[in-house]
């Protein structure tokens, strides 16, 4: 693959969670625009990706290529690649694995070389490969030798394994592309139940669970990816507030996939809080890890650049929880990383990251209420 490409967890929007198939011309320029005056582009928000629909239900008769639909996009989309650059953005699209899409429009099996030619002629910079369609097809060969057709068509370009996590992705995809589905798909759910099989809904928190055990796999240039947001798409505002948390301490791409020209200023902070994305896109690139789970509230900690650690203390119950924590009281540490959070010698200051306040150090234990469904995210400083 490509050296030095999403170096930190990629940053984007994506169509799939609120539009399907229905994209077109006019809403990917509205898309852009919005990207940059809501502040989503300042916040780090980078890539505009057009999920699975984009194309023509057939190739070009003659040439075999892929053919973006007239109808939606009648002038083509190298214009809009075009525009979208032209705004500071970066572009993405989708393809599958299989021979077709998991909305029947035609896969990239047979056409791995041609098909990502076309993007670089194109000139996207990203692309998420899909699983749909694939009976018989070694994951590992099949995504590898797209890897290999993109880097042969001579363009960077940010390459998404979607399998879902059925193949393991983290043990083969390091060096095939810079982020792998670890899980079925999500939807705005805040307790749903693992089940992509019979494309039931995978509810936000287990897909948390799943990523317990693969944070080993993941670094700089090669992540866990536990799917797009939701945020925005119909949870509370708590709610949405935790699942962004939780995929800020998980180090997980984050792409957007609300309508942004419609959203709420809730939604829009949520989103933009550099602070929170700040713990995401830190340069040392360590997924977080659940450190405790007591009586409903789970502690979980991502140790950060110059010896900063993130603690999130997440309330997944129905009632709100007491947090009593003596910071004193134990080191913290990161067994895989080498990394100890030692509050017994050295006090830290502490940041609240959704109050946007300092709140004290830790010399005195944290005392505070965490509301149901909701978190309290803090970044610790020494
Ligand atoms: C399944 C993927 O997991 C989704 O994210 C989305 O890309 C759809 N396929 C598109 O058909």
């Amino acid at each position: 693959k490509f050296e030095g490409l999403a170096l930190t967890p990629p940053m984007g929007w994506n169509s799939w969670n609120t539009f399907q198939t229905k994209i077109n011309d006019s809403l990917v320029r509205e898309i852009a625009d919005v990207m940059v005056s809501s502040g989503m582009k300042d916040a780090g928000y980078t890539y505009l990706v057009l999920d699975d629909g984009w194309m023509s239900r057939e190739r070009d008769s003659v040439t075999g290529n892929l053919v973006p639909d007239p109808k939606k996009f009648p002038n083509g989309m190298k214009v809009l690649v075009d525009y979208v650059h032209s705004k500071g953005l970066k572009f993405g699209l989708y393809n599958c694995a299989g021979t077709k899409t998991c909305a029947g429009y035609p896969g990239t099996r047979g056409y791995e070389y041609q098909d990502a030619r076309f993007y670089a002629s194109l000139e996207i910079d990203y692309l998420k490969f899909d699983w749909c369609n694939t009976d018989g097809i070694n994951a590992k060969e099949a995504y590898t030798t797209m890897s290999k057709a993109l880097k042969a068509a001579g363009r960077p370009i940010v390459f998404s394994l979607c399998e879902w996590g059925t193949n393991k992705p983290w043990e083969w995809a390091e060096n095939v592309g810079e982020l792998w589905r670890t899980t079925g798909d999500i939807s705005a759910v805040y307790d749903g139940y693992i089940d992509h099989g019979t494309w039931k809904q995978t509810g936000v928190m287990p897909i948390v669970d799943l990523q317990k055990g693969l944070r080993k796999y993941a670094g700089p240039g090669h992540w866990n990816d536990p799917d797009m947001l939701e945020v925005g798409n119909g949870m509370s505002v708590a709610e949405d507030r935790t699942h962004f948390s939780m995929w800020c301490m998980l180090a997980a791409p984050l792409m957007a996939g609300n309508d942004l020209r419609k959203m709420s200023k809730e939604t829009q902070s949520i989103l933009t809080n550099k602070e929170a994305i700040a713990i995401n896109q830190d340069k040392l690139g360590i997924e977080g890890f659940q450190y405790e789970d007591k009586d409903s509230l789970e502690v979980w900690v991502k140790p950060l650049e110059n010896d900063d650690w993130a603690v999130c203390f997440l309330n997944r119950s129905a009632k709100p929880m007491k947090i009593n924590h003596n910071w004193k009281d134990e080191l913290i540490t990161d067994p895989l990383f080498h990394k100890t959070m030692n509050a017994k010698e050295h006090p830290y200051k502490i940041r609240n990251v959704w109050a946007k306040s300092n709140a004290g150090d830790t010399q005195k234990p944290l005392v505070a209420i965490v509301p149901s469904h909701d978190v309290m995210m803090l970044r610790l400083t020494k």
